[in-house]
C-alpha cells in the first residue's frame, strides 16, 4: 500500500478527516526555491468551502511548514506541511452505514475494519487541502520557469461556461476566483443548480477544464510515463474524479482524421499547431502548444436523501439518509486541486528530464 505519487518530485499525503491533522510531504525539490506562505494561504482559500453552495464545515487551514524551508527558501530536504483539523463532528458517522458512492465499504473490506472511518477518514476530500498547500509551492516554482496551470468550471449540472479563448487573458481572470468561471452569468446559473439540488437533499457534478501554458516541447516519456498517462494518474487521484480527457477526448471518436488532425506550420523557426484537438500532446509528448485536459467530477456521494445500503460491520441491509455536513457540489472546490495535481505532474516530468537543479536555474 503506497500513498506517494511522482518519480523525481514526490508527494505523500497523510492524515484523516477527523484526526488531529492532515498533511503532505513534498520531496525532490531543488534547494533555493522561494516559498511564499501568503501564496500558499491564498491557494488554500480558493479550496475552502464558502456560502450556501458548500459544506458548513469551517476549516481555516492554519498550515505549518514543519521542514524543508528555511528563511523563505527550500533547503532541498523533504518539505513537510501539516494542517491541523478543528471543526469535526464524528457523531454524524454513527451508527455506521456504508455511504453509497463513497469509500466506506471498499475501505472497510481493504483495511479489515481498522480504518478511521470518521468523516471518510483518509478518503475525505479534506485531504485535498494538503494537496493544495504543496501544489502552491510547485505552481509558484513553475511560474518562475514560465509554465502556468489554470482551471475553470466548464460545466455544472449541464450549465456550461464559455470555452477558453485567449489563454493568457483567461488565466488572469481566473487567478483569484474560488468559483472559477469565465462567464459570471453562467456561473450564477450553475450556483442555482447547486442550491436547488441541495434543497432537494441531492447533489450535482460537473466538468473542469484545465490548461498548461508555456510547457516546452518534448515533455513526457513514451508509453508508460507519457504526459497523458501521468496527468491522468494525478487527476484520477483526486477523490470524486471519474473521467479525464485531453483535447477533444471522447468527441474525437466521432470525427474524421481530416477534422481531428492538428495542422502544423512553421512560424519564424517555431513549429505551431492550427488547432488543439489533441490537447497539445502527440505520442505522449508535449509539442510546445497549450495542454488542455478536462476532468469529470461526480455528484457528491453523501446526500441527505434516503438510499438503500448496508450497515457496517454487520453488512445487514439498511437505509441511510446521511447526516453530517457535505458539499452539494464538489466541482468548484476541486478546481485548485486539479491545478495542483497537474502542476506536480508537469514539474515531476520536467525535473526527471532536466535534473533537480533545473527548477532553480
Ligand atoms: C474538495 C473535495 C470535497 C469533497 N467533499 C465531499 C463531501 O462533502 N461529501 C462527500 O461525500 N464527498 C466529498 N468529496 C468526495 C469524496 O471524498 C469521494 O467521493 C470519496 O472519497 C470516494 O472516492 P471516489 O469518488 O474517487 O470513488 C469531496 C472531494 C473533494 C475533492
Amino acid at each position: 500500500m503506497r500513498n506517494t505519487i511522482g518519480k523525481s518530485i514526490t508527494l505523500t499525503l497523510y492524515g484523516e478527516s477527523h484526526g488531529s491533522s492532515i498533511g503532505a510531504v513534498l520531496d525532490g525539490f531543488a534547494a533555493g526555491i522561494r516559498v511564499d506562505e501568503d501564496f500558499v494561504r491564498h491557494q488554500l482559500s480558493l479550496r475552502r468551502p464558502a456560502g450556501d453552495i458548500s459544506t458548513t464545515r469551517v476549516e481555516s487551514d492554519p498550515f505549518v511548514i514543519e521542514s524543508g524551508v528555511f528563511g523563505g527558501f527550500t533547503t532541498g530536504t523533504p518539505i513537510c506541511i501539516r494542517i491541523p483539523n478543528s471543526d469535526t463532528s464524528s457523531i454524524d458517522y454513527e451508527p455506521r452505514a456504508a455511504r453509497p458512492g463513497h469509500a466506506d465499504f471498499a475501505a472497510f473490506c481493504k483495511y479489515h475494519g481498522f480504518e478511521d472511518y470518521r468523516g471518510g477518514g483518509h478518503f475525505s476530500g479534506r485531504l485535498t487541502a494538503a494537496i493544495v498547500a504543496a501544489g502552491a509551492i510547485v505552481l509558484a516554482a513553475l511560474a518562475q520557469k514560465g509554465v502556468y496551470v489554470s482551471t475553470h468550471i466548464a460545466e455544472i449540472a449541464g450549465v456550461k461556461d464559455r470555452a477558453f479563448a485567449d489563454y493568457q487573458e483567461d488565466i488572469a481572470i481566473l487567478k483569484d476566483m474560488s468559483f472559477p468561471v469565465l462567464d459570471r452569468a453562467q456561473g450564477e446559473k450553475m450556483k442555482e443548480k447547486i442550491r436547488s439540488a441541495k434543497a432537494e437533499s441531492d447533489s450535482v457534478g460537473g466538468i473542469l477544464e484545465s490548461v498548461v501554458l508555456g510547457l516546452p516541447v518534448g515533455v513526457g516519456e513514451p508509453a508508460f510515463d507519457s504526459l497523458e498517462s501521468s496527468i491522468a494518474h494525478a487527476l484520477f487521484s483526486i477523490p470524486a474524479v471519474k473521467g479525464v480527457e485531453f483535447g477533444n477526448g471522447f468527441a474525437l471518436a466521432a470525427m474524421r482524421g481530416s477534422e481531428s488532425n492538428d495542422a502544423m506550420y512553421n512560424e519564424n523557426g517555431t513549429v505551431k499547431l492550427k488547432s488543439g484537438h489533441m490537447g497539445g500532446i502527440f505520442g505522449g509528448i508535449s509539442v510546445g502548444a497549450p495542454i488542455t485536459v478536462r476532468t469529470a467530477v461526480k455528484p457528491t456521494p453523501t446526500i441527505a436523501r434516503e438510499q438503500q445500503t448496508v450497515s457496517l460491520p454487520s453488512l445487514e441491509n439498511t437505509t441511510l439518509a446521511a447526516k453530517g455536513r457535505h458539499d452539494p457540489c464538489i466541482v468548484h472546490r476541486a478546481a485548485v486541486v486539479a491545478d495542483s495535481m497537474i502542476a506536480l505532474t508537469v514539474a515531476d516530468l520536467l525535473v526527471l528530464q532536466n535534473g533537480t537543479d533545473w527548477m532553480k536555474a
